[in-house]
């Protein structure tokens, strides 16, 4: 399990021709100097439900909690301890030698009733952002990553904007803009506007694992695309109006992008013409479509890889692209297939075709090459790429070091090739809250352990890794030497 993972795809990917990738390690591999190096953290996640006084926030997350959605009936009272504890993590990210942090606010603690918004809120996330700064992390802040408050998307009532064929559910995104966004303008200049819209639409609309936990529903899904791409292009244009501030001096007061999901998608059995077609097609539908409608104006709602309109309101608003990549997905055509193109091309899963292949805790095939794959697809649009989000679900940290360093490493050259990437986020620093998981799934460079008060935390190995690597801003033959086959 512990095999050298990179060496053996550089070498089918040399021998695939595939891929630019150099199938020599070559050292040390250098980041620029203002290279980012950092990691990503959601408010929900790390957060968790309850308010400072203890009262509870009312969300899609909560409700779903109440409905005994979450595995093995876990609830996200206190998240990890970030609520209170954010300093000591901060402080920890800064000791491993990073110099940004993301973080996504929370649409339900900002805005509890429609109209109605919560400053004790605004001020705690003002007092985090500031104490990102004061330790020399470049804030990276998120609009909307998944949590609404109940009076947008309620699993208990059925009540769902997002899914509504109006704009309601944008229109009332921008209400929260409009305020969060203003007194964050000083002290931010980076802003997502919001993750991974396939995300969304797959775990709420399509398999039900996430609220309102709708199974094959196309209509929602279609709706809740089209949804997202005006949120994402409003949110862009509004945010581009309210904050004028530059911080950090390099002449541009606000940057603002899209963070997707990127998935390497390759074919279940690389000679079958039916699964190369299939991932063909969900390549472009993971990887593509929404990136094409924000960008180009293409919009393919029916997701036959046909544009049937442009609409230029949506096009040109993206500064950058952010990609949270982790894991290879292999398509065949499924049994759904005559439902609709896209929900009848759905992807196996590790353990279900080869559990012997490295893979996380939640069997995501390891595949530090699709990095490098997706790097140069979506460098095709010609804007800057952020790695936003890359790391593993590794309880014990014994794949994850390398994994770390593997993907790293994938990043560092690509930079020497040419590509332009701006900067590295690992999720995450501490392990957290993982949607549906609940806290099974551990993804944090410090281990938490829930069963003391507090939450303490305790290093691993693959934070002694990032911090190698971060420190130096560069991969060296030590570093490689020391962690690559660990
Ligand atoms: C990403 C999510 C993030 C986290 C990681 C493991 O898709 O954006 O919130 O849960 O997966």
């Amino acid at each position: 399990m512990k095999a050298h993972l990179f060496v053996l795809a550089a070498v089918i990917v040399a021998l695939l021709g595939c891929s630019r990738t150099v199938g020599v390690t070559k050292f040390p591999i250098q980041f620029p100097p203002n290279f980012l190096f950092g990691f990503a953290t959601v408010a929900y996640q790390s957060e968790g439900t309850l308010r400072r006084d203890d009262t509870r926030v009312q969300s899609n997350w909560s409700e779903w909690e109440d409905l005994g959605k979450v595995q093995d009936g876990q609830r996200n009272d206190l998240g990890n301890g970030f609520r209170d504890g954010y300093a000591e993590d901060l402080d920890r990210a800064a000791a491993l030698g990073a110099n940004t942090f993301s973080y996504a606010v929370d649409w339900a603690r900002l805005e509890p009733e429609q109209g109605v918004f919560d400053e004790k809120e605004l001020k705690r996330i003002v007092d985090i952002i500031t104490a990102m700064r004061v330790r020399g992390l470049k804030p990276l802040i998120v609009l909307f990553h998944w949590v609404t408050p109940a009076w947008v998307q309620s699993p208990k009532t059925g009540k769902d904007m997002l899914a509504q064929e109006d704009s309601e559910f944008v229109d009332s995104f921008m209400e929260v803009v409009n305020y969060v966004v203003p007194p964050l303008a000083g002290l931010v200049d980076d802003w997502v506007t919001f993750e991974e819209p396939y995300s969304i639409v797959l775990a709420e609309y399509i398999v039900g694992e996430h609220p309102p936990g709708k199974i094959l529903d196309i209509q929602s899904s279609t709706n809740a695309i089209r949804n997202l791409m005006h949120l994402h292009a409003r949110t862009f244009h509004m945010v581009k109006n309210l904050d004028n501030k530059d911080t950090d001096g390099d002449g541009i007061a606000a940057t603002v992008g899209l963070e997707n999901l990127a998935v390497e998608v390759v074919p279940l059995h690389p000679d079958a013409s039916e699964d190369i077609k299939v991932a063909r097609h969900f390549n472009y539908i993971l990887n593509h479509q929404f990136v094409n409608a924000i960008w180009n104006g293409d919009v393919d709602l029916d997701l036959d890889g046909q544009a049937e309109e442009n609409d230029p309101d949506l096009a040109r608003t993206l500064d950058f692209i952010g990609l949270n990549y982790y894991q290879r997905v292999r398509a065949a055509p499924g049994a759904l297939r005559n439902v609709a193109p896209f929900f009848g091309t759905p992807y196996v899963d590790v353990r279900e075709y080869d559990p012997s292949l490295p893979h996380s805790d939640m069997y995501q095939e390891v595949s530090p090459q699709g990095l490098r794959t997706v790097i140069e697809e979506y460098s095709e649009y010609g804007l800057p790429l952020y790695i936003t989000e890359n790391g593993m679900a590794d309880d014990d940290d014994d794949l994850r070091p390398s994994f770390l360093l593997d993907h790293i490493y994938t990043v560092g050259m690509a930079l020497a090739d040419g590509y332009d990437i701006r900067g590295f986020y690992v999720w995450t620093i501490s392990d957290n809250f993982e949607w549906a998981d609940g806290r099974g799934s551990r993804f944090g460079l410090y281990k938490v352990d829930y069963t003391r008060e507090g939450f303490p935390r305790t290093k691993t190995r693959s934070a002694n890794l990032f911090s190698a690597i971060a420190e130096c801003r560069c991969i060296d033959s030590e570093i490689w030497n020391a962690w690559a086959s660990r």
